[in-house]
């Protein structure tokens, strides 16, 4: 997949790059900010709600700065996720906090989540309410971490609580702020933030099972939370278990597809797919150096 050569990706990234030109010259928040967001990354999330929006009718444009809000908020997450993990690298490079220290990590995360606020208030209050249930949600997936990790837990409906709640929210809410962007009816956005749901629950999957095989070569954390692999050996061999979380995904992957589906054929629905396969394919290759 070229999503390099995307518009959707094009547009994401040069709003990207204007965000970070614009903070103060030569100071250490736009240093720190710089760091995390001219780290590469595929802006799978962001990319999601300009394909939504476009299916629904809309242009890019119209939704560029709710996917930037998106983007910014994923990155803040990744650098309070790192501080929590005690991560080392990230996109094959030194984490934030490992470079900049603790407290300029800290607030170069608040700094992110607060323009993100900017960004998304020009929406309106639907767009808003989604926003803002998904930063809670992934807050309260972090927490669920951090707990199953000190309970060390493989219990089934934890695990995928977690990762729903931590990681799928975002993808949920990305996709329902691109069709809510485009003034989609409450069944249309339903229906992207079921597709959402589905690729973020298969996304971490794919992510905890890279660490789990130790595929993933662009990233280390002192902490790994559970992987669903963990979760099913307590139960069956693990070979079984490898084959057992590969269904799951494969399944998810094609609930996500068949929902996509609803809608007619476009080059932004192919993208869809594509991008649903791309995120998560890591699983089935050599090594893992996927970068959403
Ligand atoms: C990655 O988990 C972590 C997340 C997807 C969510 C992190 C969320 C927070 C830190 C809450 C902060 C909330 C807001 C609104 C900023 P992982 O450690 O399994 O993945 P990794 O392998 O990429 O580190
Ligand atoms: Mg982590």
């Amino acid at each position: 997949m070229d999503i390099e050569k995307w518009d959707e990706y094009r547009s994401i990234n040069k709003a990207l790059i204007d965000f970070v030109e614009e903070i103060d010259h030569g100071s250490k928040m736009k240093k720190v900010v710089a760091h995390i967001c001219q780290s590469g990354g595929k802006k799978t999330r962001p990319v999601v709600l300009l394909l939504s929006s476009r299916i629904c009718g809309s242009e890019i444009g119209n939704a560029l700065d709710a996917a930037l809000s998106i983007e910014l908020i994923h990155s803040a997450s990744l650098i309070h996720d790192d501080l929590l993990d005690r991560g080392i690298l990230r996109r094959g490079a030194k984490t934030a906090h490992e470079v900049y220290g603790i407290p300029a990590a800290m607030l170069a995360g608040d700094y992110l989540i607060s323009k993100s606020i900017e960004l998304i208030s020009a929406y309106g209050k639907e767009v808003g309410i989604e926003f803002g249930r998904a930063g809670m949600e992934m807050a309260e997936g972090e927490a669920m971490d951090v707990d199953l990790l000190e309970r060390n837990s493989n219990n089934l409906a934890e695990y995928f609580n977690c990762i729903e709640k931590k990681t799928a929210s975002l993808f949920a809410a990305s996709a329902a702020m691109g069709a809510y962007v485009a003034g989609a009816d409450e069944d249309t956005v339903s229906k992207f933030r079921l597709f959402g749901n589905k690729l973020g629950t298969a996304y971490q999957i794919v992510d905890d099972m890279l660490e789990y095989t130790s595929k993933v070569n662009n990233k280390e954390s002192i902490h790994m939370s559970p992987s669903l692999v963990d979760v099913y050996r307590q139960d069956m061999a693990d070979s079984k278990a490898i084959a057992k979380t590969r269904e799951i995904v494969e399944q998810l992957v094609s609930e996500a597809h068949e929902i996509i589906d609803l809608f007619p054929p476009s080059q932004s629905r192919n993208r869809l797919h594509e991008i649903t396969t791309y995120a998560t394919k890591g699983l089935f290759s050599e090594v893992g150096t996927r970068k959403c």
